[in-house]
């Protein structure tokens, strides 16, 4: 499978949960991976889909899961999502102690590993963390609602992380989440970022597959100066 060098990751949070199969297909073919934000209601106050739901949406598609956990005990519960064929799993660093074991366990069970920041949790004490995971998701709003406003000055911790991994030769998928739309993907791109999740910007739209080939787009052209 050839790895394509920018991700669009629909988040589903912001389609009609009653219709999550169509919405699903009517960016399959747009989009990179399918961004399925799971809230616990206490990690995070707000409360979402879980492993249910995600079980019978891998039937519905080819698209591979980018799942983002929103939830305590992440130890318990993320194993279960590799175990369910989602492509990354991604925990939050502030609702696990050992971030670097649960990765080992989700990489044994088949699935890439993430490890999220939240907007007020400095990204320097993780940043010796990086070489076990594949995945890096830096929020750029305060984790547990779509449709909040981009945080431009969160794009800093984006910056610090591809330094770091540029510096230590690490394969790792930098991916910011929150408020990415067509008038802020490009400095997201800018900051360093290779992975873009994006619910309102595209659920929000009349046509959903066009805009995610718009962000990809405007991601491109930012990293290329194309
Ligand atoms: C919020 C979620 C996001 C959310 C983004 O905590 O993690 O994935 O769906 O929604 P927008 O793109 O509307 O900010
Ligand atoms: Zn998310």
């Amino acid at each position: 499978m050839t790895v394509p060098p920018l991700i669009v990751a629909p988040s589903i949070l912001a389609a009609d949960f009653a219709r999550l199969a169509d919405e699903v297909r009517a960016i399959e073919h747009a989009a990179d991976w399918l961004h399925v934000d799971v809230m616990d209601n206490h990690f995070v106050p707000n409360l979402t889909i879980g492993l249910p739901v995600v079980q019978s949406l891998r039937a519905a598609t080819e698209l591979p899961f980018d799942v983002h956990l929103m939830i305590e005990d992440p130890r318990r519960w993320a194993p279960g999502y590799a175990d369910a064929g989602a492509y990354n799993v991604t925990f939050h660093a502030e609702a696990c102690d050992d971030p670097v074991a649960l990765a080992k366990d989700l990489r044994s069970a088949g699935a890439k590993a993430g490890l999220a920041i939240d907007r007020d949790t400095p990204i320097e004490p993780y940043l010796e963390l990086l070489p076990s995971f594949d995945t890096l998701l830096i929020m750029t709003i305060k984790a547990g609602f779509g449709g909040q406003r981009f945080l431009p000055q969160l794009l800093e911790k984006v910056r610090t992380a591809r330094r770091h991994a540029a510096a230590g030769h690490l394969e790792l998928r930098i991916e910011v989440d929150g408020g990415i739309a067509d008038d802020t993907i490009a400095q997201a791109a800018e900051a360093g970022a290779d992975a873009f999740v994006a619910g309102t910007a595209v659920y929000g739209a009349d046509d959903p597959a066009e805009a995610v080939r718009r962000l990809r787009g405007l991601a491109e052209r930012a990293t290329t100066g194309a």
